[in-house]
């Protein structure tokens, strides 16, 4: 049978210095081969044609010296965010990280002390902790709220810690691992509270172009000027078309004075480069990207609906928290009988599936598992066969 889809294709990528394959059996300890990796949340798929034939003339030239962010990049970000998100921005708001990671590392050195507070909403991607407690910085959980396999935000303690001195949230939106896409109503909300104690919120929306659907991303800062105000927005290239390898991504500040901080923190760390590709590639994904993403998308869900399905078939003590967006599922297996901390072990021993723990995301997260469906369906298959035979053999 041939390819249904460009996205089926089986792409080596064994052998190719990547995390999530070539670093698997080591982070995982299982001295298994064969492991599954599902972890990582980069995706097994080549990027747009264009941007690998942009990528590899430039290689081709073969002189790689220091690179310049070409007034066409800007104007390429600048166009995706009004056509994609209906977000006008103006050029000058636009600054550049390597990676969003580096850049809230940056945002949190150039507005807090060490000792300030930074809050998180919990369970959330691991280096919103690390950035802030490796950096000397207090990490307060406002943990998210969870019914009936929905996550909320918990607005009332939020507004505590807010009124007891936080002066820095990063928000994860949409939110990686319990894949929420926040709606315009509860964003409002947020933006009510920040704007009445002053908070500025560090706004990772990295996610925002991988949305399901039924769901539209906002972009927090999109809601009025006053919020705005109050906002850094992180967005990137990496995720949206799988380039994250390449580092390079988008800072929006439209206050001055923040971003003037960040940009003297930036001079201070002298990290102001990303490589020679990453401007092409970014360029040429926000140009010609446009139906890649969007067959992505519909493919992604394509692996939601099959996960979901098979899920159901194998077992009712997996319950998959339903996405609005992102391409990692948060898998509530606390209705199996395996202790949280044996989980993620049962998972690479017994199926052969390198999963994220949820711990990693706060204590929240224990009794979950992150499975990362950006692969062929194929690779699913496989996954779901393993994951029966396991659960079979345990009973
Ligand atoms: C919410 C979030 N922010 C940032 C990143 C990584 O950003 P970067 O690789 O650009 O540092 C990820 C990757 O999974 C993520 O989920």
């Amino acid at each position: 049978m041939g390819c249904q889809s460009p996205f089926d294709q089986i792409v080596e990528r064994r052998h190719t210095q990547c995390v999530k394959w070539d670093a698997a059996a080591e982070v995982f300890g299982s001295g298994q081969e064969d492991l599954l990796p599902m972890w990582v949340a980069d995706m097994d798929f080549l990027p747009p044609e264009a941007v690998v034939k942009a990528v590899t003339a430039r290689a081709k030239h073969g002189v790689y010296g220091y690179e310049i962010k070409p007034a066409s990049l800007n104007a390429a970000i600048i166009d995706w965010l009004k056509t994609r998100h209906g977000w006008a921005i103006d050029p000058s708001w636009l600054l550049y990280s390597p990676g969003v990671v580096s850049g809230l590392a940056t945002a949190i050195l150039a507005l807090t002390e060490p000792g300030d507070s930074v809050v998180i909403q919990s369970p959330v991607y691991p280096p919103f902790f690390s950035t802030a407690s490796e950096n000397d910085r207090i990490v307060v959980e406002n943990k998210l709220c969870e019914a009936n396999g929905r996550y909320t935000m918990d607005l009332v303690d939020l507004e505590e810690i807010f009124r007891a001195g936080a002066k820095v949230l990063i928000l994860c939106s949409p939110h990686n691992p319990v894949g929420r896409v926040w709606s315009r109503e509860e964003l409002l909300a947020l933006g009510e509270l920040v704007v009445k104690y002053g908070v500025t919120v560090l706004s990772d929306e990295i996610w925002a172009d991988l949305t399901f659907s039924s769901q539209k991303h906002i972009p927090l800062a999109s809601l009025s000027p006053e919020i705005a105000d109050r906002v850094m927005t992180f967005m990137a290239p990496s995720k949206t078309f799988n380039l994250a390898g390449l580092y390079l991504s988008d800072v929006i500040i439209p206050n001055q004075d923040m971003r003037d901080k960040f940009a003297n923190q930036v001079q201070r760390l002298g990290n102001g480069h990303s490589n020679v590709f990453a401007p092409i590639a970014a360029e040429t994904a926000y140009r010609e990207g446009q139906a890649w993403l969007d067959a992505l998308l519909t493919y992604l869900e394509g692996n939601l609906e099959y996960v979901k399905a098979e899920l159901a078939k194998i077992t009712s003590k997996i319950k998959v928290v339903w996405p609005e967006g992102t391409f990692v599922l948060w898998l509530d297996c606390r209705d199996l009988d395996i202790p949280p901390e044996e989980l993620n072990q049962f998972f690479v021993q017994k199926a052969g599936l390198a999963l994220n723990d949820g711990v990693m995301f706060g204590s929240a997260g224990a009794g979950y598992q992150r499975m990362n469906i950006g692969c062929p369906r194929s690779v699913l298959e496989e996954a779901m066969a393993r994951l029966a035979k396991a659960l079979e053999d345990y009973k």
